[in-house]
């Protein structure tokens, strides 16, 4: 007997949404689906109401809401409603994906072990913004893009994976943004599937938070 169990996906974002794209792409290819496991994204969420993420998501089938954060005076209260909206999908996994908000270290520990960012830099390096103009400021010659749990430290969670790249003479900040993202369009839907999958979990012990991949620390 096959057991399938299907998990419930949502999606916040605060922009374009090209890797919400590639995410949408890899469910319709099936990536999300095995034998006895299936993940389907069942919402996605932006703080802005103009992000462009909301019509891929629209064009997709796939509820598009906004919880815009101007129409909060508190931290709090938005959280609060943000928290309320992601909730009616009792989410497995919640994948942040260009989402530019900092969330509070409540609202992390309310999904913890479920929500994953992709962020622009070879983790640890490089936490916060503009991680393309430090690169090129300090003249590295690698750069990459990092998927890790959320924990309370920004940007700090158990890395899951990576890719990287190589800085070539020539590269502006554009072009670093291209080239990376081309990676992150790979690997987010990976992660996810792995997720999916099942072979992907968060440990946390002795207040040391892991990510481990088919029963492996990462
Ligand atoms: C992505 O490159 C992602 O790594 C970055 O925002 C971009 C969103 O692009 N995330 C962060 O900087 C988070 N700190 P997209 O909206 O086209 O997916």
């Amino acid at each position: 007997m096959t057991i399938h169990s299907q998990k419930s996906i949502v999606v916040l974002i605060s922009g374009n949404g090209s890797n919400l794209q590639a995410l949408i792409d890899a469910q319709s290819q099936g990536l999300f689906h095995g034998e006895t496991f299936s993940g389907k994204i069942k919402a996605v969420i932006s703080n802005k109401p103009d992000a462009y993420g909301l019509v891929r998501a629209e064009k997709a089938g796939i509820d598009a809401l906004c919880v815009d954060h101007h129409q909060f005076n508190q931290k709090s209260s938005f959280e609060a409603q943000l928290i309320e909206t992601i909730d009616q999908y009792q989410p497995d996994l919640l994948i942040l994906a260009g989402f530019m908000r900092i969330l509070s270290s409540d609202l992390v520990q309310h999904y913890l072990g479920k929500i994953i960012n992709i962020h622009p830099s070879l983790l640890p390096k490089y936490k916060g913004l503009h991680t393309h103009r430090q690169v090129l400021e300090n003249g590295d010659k690698e750069h990459g893009t990092s998927v890790h749990f959320v924990t309370a430290e920004l940007d700090g969670g158990p890395i899951i994976a990576q890719r990287r790249i190589y800085v070539e003479a020539h590269d502006t900040e554009q072009s670093l943004v291209e080239k990376i993202q081309q990676q992150e369009h790979q690997l987010y839907p990976q992660v996810v599937s792995w997720f999916c999958a099942d072979k992907l979990e968060f440990r946390q012990k002795d207040g040391t938070a892991r990510a481990i991949l088919d029963g492996k620390i990462l």
